[in-house]
C-alpha cells in the first residue's frame, strides 16, 4: 500500500502511545515458562507480537485474549511441547532470538525455528554460539542465518561475555540460565535495554547487576501473576519526531515507557535542543522489577547537530535513523559512529536511511560504522520504499509531514508490525485534514 504524507501545519492533541513490543514478546514467553497464568495488561496487538503468540500456543501455551488483558497458561519452564511443525516468527527479530534460549533447556525435544524473508537474512549463530557452549546443539543455515534447528538438553551454566551489546543476545542466555544447572553469568560491552532483568526479578528469579555483571540463579519456577505494559519509546519517538519537527506543533504522548535503557533517544533530541518534556528515568546500576512511565510533552523548536558516540547506540538503536531525519532539520552536522548493528536490523537500516532520506534531498553520506548529515533547514520531498521494514515506512510518513512538497511511502503497510494505530495517530493529531 502506498500512502502520501504531505506538509503539515502543526500537529495538536494527545494520543496514547502503543504498547511496547519489546515487553509484549517478553510477557508472552515468561508466560509460557511460567507454571501458574499470567495476565497481561494493554498486551501489543501487532503482527511482531502476535507471531509471539501463536509460537507460545504451538509450544502448549494457552492464550486467552479478552478487551483489555491476555492470560497466558504456560507449561512451565522445562515442558514446552514439541510442535510438529516448524515455529514461523514472521519478521520479529527479538521472537527469533530469545524462544531458542527457553527451547534449548527442553531436554530430548527439538525445535525448527523460520520466518520472513528479511528474517532468513539476519543472524542467528550470535545465539547458537552460547547455547551450544551451555549443551544445547543447534544449526543454522550456512551455520548462521534461519531457519534455526534447536535440539534441546540439561543444560549447564556459563559465564558469557557478549561480542555486541544486544539485549536479544543477552536475554537469550538469561532465559537459558533458568534450566540450567547453577548461576550463570553475563558481562555486556555496553549496556543494553533491561527488559527481561527486570521481568525476571520481578518473577522471583535471583538476579542481580554489579559492575556490569549480570548474575543469575537457576530456578524451579517463575511466579509472575501480573505484567502491566507500558507504552513503546520506540514507537513514540516518531511522534516525538514528528512534533518536534512540523512547525507550529505541541503535543502529548500518553504512557510511555521511560525505563533509563529506553530513553537514549530522547535525550539526544534534548541535547540537539528539541523540547520534549516528561519524568525519565534516572541512570542506576541497580534492578529494579517495575518499568517507569510518563507523559511526554513535545513542541516544534530550532534543532542543533550532535554527534551520536557508541556507547549511546544501544540505548536509541531503533531511533537512530529518526536521529539522521532530525540532523536534516539541525543547524550543522548530525554524525552517529558505532552503529554498525543496523545493517543487520529488519533492513540494513544504515544503507536504507542513506539512501532513502537522500531521494528527498538530504545531505547525507554513509560511513563504516553510521552516518554523517549536514543540516540544510529540510527536506525537499520525494518518494521512499519501506522495503517490508515498519520503522522505515514511518520515517517516511514523519519526513513527508516535515517536508517542503510531501513523500510518498511505498509500503507503508509495513508499519502494522509494531504500530498499527500509526496512520489514525496522526490524523488525530491533524497531520491532515
Ligand atoms: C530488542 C533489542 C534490539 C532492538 C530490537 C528489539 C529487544 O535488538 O533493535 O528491535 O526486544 O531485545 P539488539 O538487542 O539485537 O540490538
Amino acid at each position: 500500500m502506498n500512502m502520501r504524507f504531505g506538509p503539515a501545519r502543526g500537529l495538536a492533541g494527545a494520543v496514547r502511545a502503543p504498547a511496547d513490543k519489546s515487553i509484549s514478546h517478553r510477557a508472552a514467553l515468561l508466560g509460557a515458562m511460567a507454571s501458574e497464568p499470567v495476565r497481561i495488561e494493554r498486551y501489543l496487538h501487532a503482527a511482531d507480537t502476535t507471531s509471539t503468540l501463536a509460537a507460545v500456543q504451538a509450544l502448549g501455551a494457552l492464550v486467552e485474549v479478552h478487551d483489555e488483558e491476555i492470560v497466558v497458561r504456560g507449561t512451565g519452564l522445562r515442558e514446552a511441547h514439541e510442535p510438529g511443525r516448524p515455529i514461523d516468527v514472521g519478521n520479529a527479530g527479538t521472537l527469533m532470538r530469545l524462544l531458542p534460549g527457553w527451547l534449548a533447556a527442553q531436554d530430548g525435544r527439538s525445535f525448527t525455528l523460520d520466518g520472513d524473508e528479511s528474517i532468513r537474512r539476519r543472524p542467528v549463530d550470535r545465539v547458537a554460539e552460547p547455547l551450544t557452549a551451555m549443551g544445547a546443539q543447534l544449526q543454522a543455515r550456512e551455520g548462521r542465518y534461519p531457519p534455526l534447528h534447536v535440539e534441546g538438553r540439561h543444560l549447564r551454566a556459563i559465564d558469557y561475555e557478549l561480542a555486541v551489546a544486544s539485549a536479544q543476545v543477552k536475554s537469550c542466555v538469561l532465559l537459558a540460565a533458568l534450566a540450567a544447572d547453577g548461576e550463570t553469568t553475563v558481562r555486556e560491552p555496553a549496556r543494553s535495554r533491561d527488559h527481561t532483568e527486570r521481568m525476571l526479578l520481578a518473577a522471583g528469579v535471583t538476579i542481580t547487576r554489579r559492575d556490569g555483571l549480570l548474575s543469575v540463579v537457576n530456578t524451579d519456577e517463575l511466579l509472575l501473576d501480573t505484567v502491566r505494559v507500558p507504552g513503546d519509546p520506540s514507537s513514540a519517538a516518531f511522534i516525538v519526531t514528528a512534533g518536534v519537527l512540523v512547525p507550529g506543533s505541541r503535543l502529548l504522548i500518553g504512557d510511555v515507557g521511560v525505563n533509563w535503557t529506553r530513553t537514549g533517544f530522547l535525550r539526544i533530541v534534548r541535547r540537539m535542543r528539541g523540547i520534549v518534556l516528561g519524568d525519565l528515568e534516572e541512570e542506576s546500576e541497580k534492578l529494579v522489577p517495575i518499568e517507569p512511565v510518563s507523559d511526554l510533552d513535545v513542541a516544534h523548536g530550532a534543532l542543533e547537530g550532535t554527534i551520536v558516540e557508541p556507547d549511546e547506540v544501544p540505548l536509541a538503536i531503533d531511533e537512530l535513523p529518526l536521529v539522521a531525519l532530525l540532523g536534516c532539520f539541525a543547524e550543522g552536522e548530525t554524525v552517529v559512529r558505532g552503529a554498525q548493528e543496523l545493517r543487520v536490523k529488519e533492513s540494513d537500516r544504515i544503507a536504507g536511511v542513506v539512501e532513502g532520506l537522500r531521494g528527498l534531498g538530504a545531505d547525507i553520506e554513509a560511513t563504516a560504522d553510521g552516518f554523517a548529515v549536514r543540516g540544510t533547514a529540510g527536506l525537499r520531498g520525494g518518494t521512499i520504499a519501506a522495503d517490508g521494514d515498519h520503522r522505515m515506512a514511518m520515517l517516511g510518513a514523519v519526513a513527508g509531514l516535515a517536508s517542503r512538497e510531501g513523500v510518498e511511502v511505498i509500503g507503508m503497510e509495513a508499519a502494522a508490525v509494531s504500530y498499527p494505530a500509526f496512520v489514525e495517530d496522526l490524523r488525530r493529531l491533524g497531520a491532515w485534514s
